[in-house]
């Protein structure tokens, strides 16, 4: 006989954001995923084999709660990987989840869910790619249950599902959030125009004083055109010698990266981006313009990358995560940058004026002076770390 599985309630488990936090006020969930768990503890019948498909969980209080059904995990966030990981340990839940970062990496290319769960993402193309990537793993049995805060659904959302899923509808908002229902139409609505292994949904912008074309794939910040923040950076350049090594931090499409090494062909570059489709354009960035081979990481920051051996480091750091402001990861990106840098070794930074990020960088470097102009962007230079 098979056994019915209930959702685990997201209040009965202990829940942390990735990064951990001190501020209190942020909770690792929110009334979309309780809504959707509710719904799904009321309304679906779920066993152990049940196949399930959760598609961009933020920090694993729907993998947690589904965790019995071993659910695919498909985000394309490494920090979010990191937090579902992490809360599967910690409350002491099946860890055998498959994540993938593309349907491509389905390991039973034959699957067909019977469920799939989507947060809507912030960004249209990242959608789009997302439910164009799930048709061939679909069918009219289906339940496509998506979710979001109000804020988040627009009448360009419904519209997607309409176009690439089938007939959805909304459910009354409840804590302001909204839940989604889509049936899948029996034909499918794949279609070839997004794929991104052919990478024709991938926008292409030149900066033209630097000769160089950047290549961004859904969902990657600033992908359509150069950033206000990055384009006053591109002012204060480095001016780099033979063989040094180069990070582009929170690397996004590789755009600054890629125009430093443009005039400097003996330079190292490496790449990191806690976004798969980042370091995926990134390589594609860097691969059509210079050619030439460099280090790209998927990662936390700058985690996996050896200490003191670095001259130089861009960053355009984040100052949101998950449309929560936070300052805590452009301080890693700080206390990191000072552990990599060698002891001559330069960080420049470009941020809003109104971030407070002067006394973050004096705690890992003994040196740090605003070096630019700009009404509306600071760029700071902070050298001589602090080991
Ligand atoms: C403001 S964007 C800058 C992108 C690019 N450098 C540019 O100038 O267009 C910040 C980037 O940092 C990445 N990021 C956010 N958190 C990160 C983390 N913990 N580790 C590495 N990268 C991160 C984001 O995915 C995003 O691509």
């Amino acid at each position: 006989m098979r056994m019915t599985m209930i959702p685990l309630a997201i209040d009965k488990l202990a829940l942390s954001r990735y990064p951990k936090t001190s501020d209190q006020s942020l909770r690792a969930w929110n009334s979309a995923d309780e809504y959707l768990v509710k719904h799904i503890t009321e309304n679906l019948t779920l066993d152990k084999s049940s196949k399930v498909l959760i598609i961009n969980d933020q920090f694993g209080a729907l993998t947690c709660s589904l965790s019995e059904c071993s659910p695919v995990c498909w985000s394309d966030s490494f920090l979010s990987r990191t937090a579902i990981a992490e809360n599967l340990k910690f409350n002491s839940l099946n860890e055998k989840i498959n994540f993938i970062e593309r349907t491509e990496n389905i390991t039973q290319p034959d699957i067909c869910f019977d469920l799939v769960i989507i947060r809507i993402p912030k960004h249209n193309s990242l959608l789009t790619f997302q439910l164009n990537s799930i048709a061939q793993f679909i069918n009219h049995n289906t339940v496509i249950l998506s979710a979001g805060m109000t804020k988040e659904i627009h009448n360009s959302t419904t519209t997607l599902f309409n176009k690439y899923i089938g007939e959805t509808t909304t459910s009354l908002a409840k804590k302001k959030a909204r839940l989604m229902f889509s049936k899948p139409s029996s034909t499918p609505k794949v279609s070839n125009e997004n794929l991104y292994d052919n990478l024709t949904d991938i926008k292409i912008y030149e900066v033209k004083e630097y000769d160089v074309k950047s290549y961004g794939l859904p969902g990657v910040f600033s992908r359509e055109s150069l950033d206000i923040g990055s384009r006053v950076l591109l002012n204060y350049l480095p001016e780099t010698k033979e063989n040094q090594n180069l990070i582009d931090l929170g690397c996004g499409t590789g755009i600054l990266g890629t125009i430093v090494a443009k005039n400097n062909s003996t330079l190292n570059l490496t790449f990191c981006d806690e976004s798969f489709l980042a370091v995926e354009s990134a390589k594609t960035t860097y691969e059509k313009n210079i050619g030439r081979s460099a280090e790209f990481h998927i990662t936390d920051v700058l985690a996996g990358l050896e200490n003191d051996q670095y001259d130089h480091i861009l960053c355009n750091p984040p100052f949101h995560q998950q449309n929560v402001q936070t300052l805590s990861i452009a301080n890693k990106m700080f206390k990191q940058s000072a552990q990599k840098l060698k002891d001559r070794g330069e960080l420049r930074v470009v941020a809003n004026r109104h971030l407070k990020y002067r006394p973050m960088l004096s705690q890992y470097f003994k040196n740090v002076k605003m070096i630019s102009d700009d009404s509306k962007f600071v760029v700071w230079l902070a050298y001589l770390p602090k080991k």
